[in-house]
């Protein structure tokens, strides 16, 4: 069986590292993939953007399975190109990938079916959104409807920012056509989280819950980045709230998207905020998290090929899909300075050998003759998982000790929230 999995990050890599445990998988392609991924996959020079070389690269090579982890690809269409093709793919078509595409059609699918999320308006012109401004409550926030790279939203603190939003987003086009329309929605509070789940368009399975860390230092200050680290399961995320999401959030979503003729199939990604009002959405991702998929993946039980593959074929209602009771903690690795300015290029020493609990899997990496080097902000995660959550933390940063490269920085404190709420409960 060869494989071809879209994309060249951390999440990338755990998803290879994954599938590569089934026995009928032979070959795993990267497009583009990175340096650390090279040693579990054959990276090909292939664009995640370049839809007509994803599905050239598929056809001429016998491609017998695809999966499509990014954003960008998916709301382009490339499962739409390779499934002509005949190729079964792992992601939702075009159509569907619209849920994270563009906020206006998420927010206006979710109020169209009664499924909770912050109230909002759409605007399609700076100087109706400067008016709406002048009364809105503050904070607020502010959402470019496209794509972003993850940058999209703004919570204006003052009156003052949410303008400036507006006049960047709307008139200095910073996102381009992103942010032609924008969503001003109202400031949520509580709890944030993440929800992976894999669905058919018939069935939903949620997988285990986790929480990000999306802020650049501890304590959750500095700049917003793509994530520097992850735990699951999220203490938050009880029982009954689960009960309460598949209810209310989950299963009517499947069910809107078939309604409007757009029936979702891969990895739904529910970001949700636990408000004292009721779970509510904050945003959908048509695909899985990064670096929520480091946490998740390593806690999956049940083979990913097999789940994969039942979700193509409509089948997930008869697959089994099991996580482990214990927990687990990614710490991000990266450049000093990122998400604002920072240096690439120094060599990365991995450890030799891995315990059975670790995974490291790189994001921002580069090979240059023979040797390692690091080409991102976000260079690796450090993974560890464990029968609780506390020495899943503790391995994850022992793990991060192993590794070396001149101006490595993560947080210090990644799980601490998480440890504080399982404390308060015992
Ligand atoms: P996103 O880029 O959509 O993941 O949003 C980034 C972050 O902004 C989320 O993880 C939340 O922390 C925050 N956020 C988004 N929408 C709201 C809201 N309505 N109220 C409060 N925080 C929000
Ligand atoms: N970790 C958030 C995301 O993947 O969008």
């Amino acid at each position: 069986m060869k494989i071809m999995v879209v994309g060249g990050g951390g999440r990338e890599h755990a998803i290879i590292k994954s599938l590569k445990k089934n026995k009928d998988v032979e070959e795993i392609f990267a497009l583009p993939g990175n340096g650390g991924i090279a040693k579990d996959a054959t990276c090909v020079n292939i664009g995640a953007k370049d839809i007509e070389g994803i599905a050239r690269f598929a056809k001429e090579n016998n491609i017998d399975f695809a999966v499509v982890a990014p954003d960008d690809p998916l709301v382009l269409g490339a499962v739409d190109e390779l499934k002509k093709l005949g190729i079964p793919c792992f992601g939702p078509e075009k159509k569907a990938a619209i849920i994270e595409g563009s906020k206006v059609f998420s927010k206006n699918l979710m109020k169209k079916y009664g499924i909770p999320t912050a109230q909002y308006e759409v605007f399609d012109n700076a100087a109706d959104a400067l008016k709406y401004l002048e009364t809105a409550p503050i904070p607020t926030v502010i959402k470019a409807d496209g794509l972003a790279l993850g940058k999209g939203v703004i919570i204006a603190m003052t009156r003052e920012e949410a303008y400036d939003a507006v006049h960047s987003m709307m008139e200095d086009k910073v996102f381009g056509d992103s942010g032609n329309n924008i969503v001003i929605e109202e400031f949520l509070e509580g709890p944030e989280v993440s929800v992976l789940s894999f669905t058919d368009g018939k069935t939903v399975v949620p997988m285990i819950s986790s929480m990000d860390h999306k802020r650049a230092c501890d304590n959750d200050e500095g700049l917003n980045t793509g994530g520097m680290g992850t735990i699951a399961p999220n203490p938050y995320y009880t029982k009954e709230i689960a009960e309460e999401c598949m209810e209310k959030i989950f299963l009517p979503t499947i069910d809107a998207m078939n309604k409007e003729g757009r029936t979702f199939s891969g990895c739904l990604y529910f970001g949700l905020m636990l408000t004292k009002a009721g779970p509510k959405v904050i945003e959908y991702n048509c695909r899985f998290g990064d670096p929520e998929t480091q946490v998740v993946l390593p806690l999956l039980e049940s083979d990913l090929f097999t789940v994969m593959k039942a979700v193509s074929e409509e089948k997930l209602a008869e697959t089994e899909v099991k996580f482990s009771e214990g927990a687990a903690c990614c710490v991000v690795m990266a450049s000093n300075g990122y998400p604002a300015k920072y240096e690439t290029g120094f060599e990365i020493t991995l450890p030799e050998k891995y315990e059975e609990h670790e995974e490291v899997y790189v994001a921002g990496a580069k090979l240059c003759d023979g040797k390692l080097l690091t080409a991102g902000g976000r260079v690796l995660g450090a993974v560890a998982k464990s029968d609780d959550l506390k020495t899943a933390i503790k391995k994850a940063y022992a793990l991060t000790e192993k590794i070396n490269y001149a101006n490595a920085y993560c947080r210090k404190d990644i799980g601490k929230k998480a440890l504080a709420v399982y404390n308060k409960e015992n």
